[in-house]
């Protein structure tokens, strides 16, 4: 069989179990080619927690990593959340735990606490407000300019949130490894050799404090769905693009006959790839992995997320 033909089979497979067991599959715009042409709906983090919480499906299969599968679970306890590999995860998530942030409340009395959806639940748990890429301008805005805010985990994203509120954060000094390996020579060279073309970046990128500098109509902060509607939208022809380099696929297919080329070829995430399509299958097929939160910690955590999914 060649490599089409088994990916052709294994859609079919795929599909067919997804229709036997009522399960909706939601995929990242990070995920692999194959994984995101047989999912349901694919789309920002933001897009695909509206698209959980909204889903008629018995269950979802979720190809995204672990934060992800999690928050899907906590926005409908009812459902069966499956994620196909465990070991999923991410590294910004990674870089606080509960008892950290605990810490820090306890060191900032008073303080609102705003947490980047790249979190574990447990950190929610202990959070106000959950926001996204897509929309943590919007949730910024909803807090009363005196009030002190506490912003975690990631850096870049917190810098660049300051720029464009004209706020003061406190803002946790944790990073990405994929976004933050994109630095500004990345999108320098890239000026240099296609002055022409639009620049789309996300703002966990270590450049994106440099693009900002830029500061020119040509420069565009954007979370994932931000950069495919701008794509769609934009007459321009050429676009380089700063984010994980799976999202070209999407582009490329939303916005056929434009150029789209990555600032960064390393900027891989290796977690997001480990969900293939034999393990798509196979977790529809076996049911698992089946993922699970403590109703007592998930009650907690969905105050911060449902604000999150009503915002921006
Ligand atoms: P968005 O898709 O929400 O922009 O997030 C990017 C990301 O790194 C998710 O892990
Ligand atoms: Fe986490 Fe970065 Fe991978 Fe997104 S790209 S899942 S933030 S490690």
């Amino acid at each position: 069989m060649t490599a089409p033909e088994l990916t052709t089979t294994l859609h079919e497979e795929v599909r067919s179990l997804a229709a036997e067991r009522d399960a909706v599959i939601l995929a990242h715009n990070y995920q692999v080619p194959e994984v995101q042409d047989v999912a349901h709906f694919v789309g920002d983090s933001l897009g695909l927690s509206r698209e959980a919480a909204a889903t008629d499906a018995e269950a979802i299969v979720f190809c995204g990593v672990h934060f992800m599968a999690e928050t899907a679970k906590i926005l409908s306890p009812e459902k069966t959340v499956l994620l196909p590999d465990l070991d999923a995860g991410c590294s910004l998530a990674a870089s606080i735990t509960a008892d950290q942030l605990r810490q820090w409340k306890a060191e900032n009395p008073g303080a609102v606490v705003v947490s980047y959806v790249n979190t574990t639940a447990e950190v929610k748990a202990e959070t106000d407000y959950c926001c996204t890429s897509g929309n943590a301008k919007a949730v910024i805005e909803a807090i009363p300019r005196d009030q002190e805010i506490l912003f975690l985990p990631d850096m870049y994203l917190g810098i660049w949130l300051e720029k464009v509120t004209g706020r003061k954060l406190n803002i946790w000094m944790g990073e990405c490894h994929v976004h933050a390996g994109i630095r500004p020579a990345d999108i320098e060279r890239w000026q240099d050799e296609a002055p022409d073309a639009e620049l789309l970046v996300h703002p966990e990128c270590g450049c994106a404090s440099q693009a900002m500098a830029f500061g020119n109509e040509r420069t565009h902060i954007l979370s994932t769905e931000g950069m495919i509607n701008f794509a769609k939208a934009s007459p321009k022809p050429r676009m380089l693009v700063a984010t994980e380099i799976g999202i070209i696929h999407r582009l490329e297919k939303e916005a056929p006959g434009k150029r789209f080329e990555p600032v960064n070829r390393q900027a891989v995430c290796q977690y997001m790839k480990m969900i293939t399509l034999e393990k798509v299958r196979d977790s529809l097929r076996d049911w698992m992995y089946e993922i699970e939160v403590d109703p007592e910690i998930a009650a907690r955590a969905k105050l911060a997320i449902d604000r999150m999914v009503q915002l921006g």
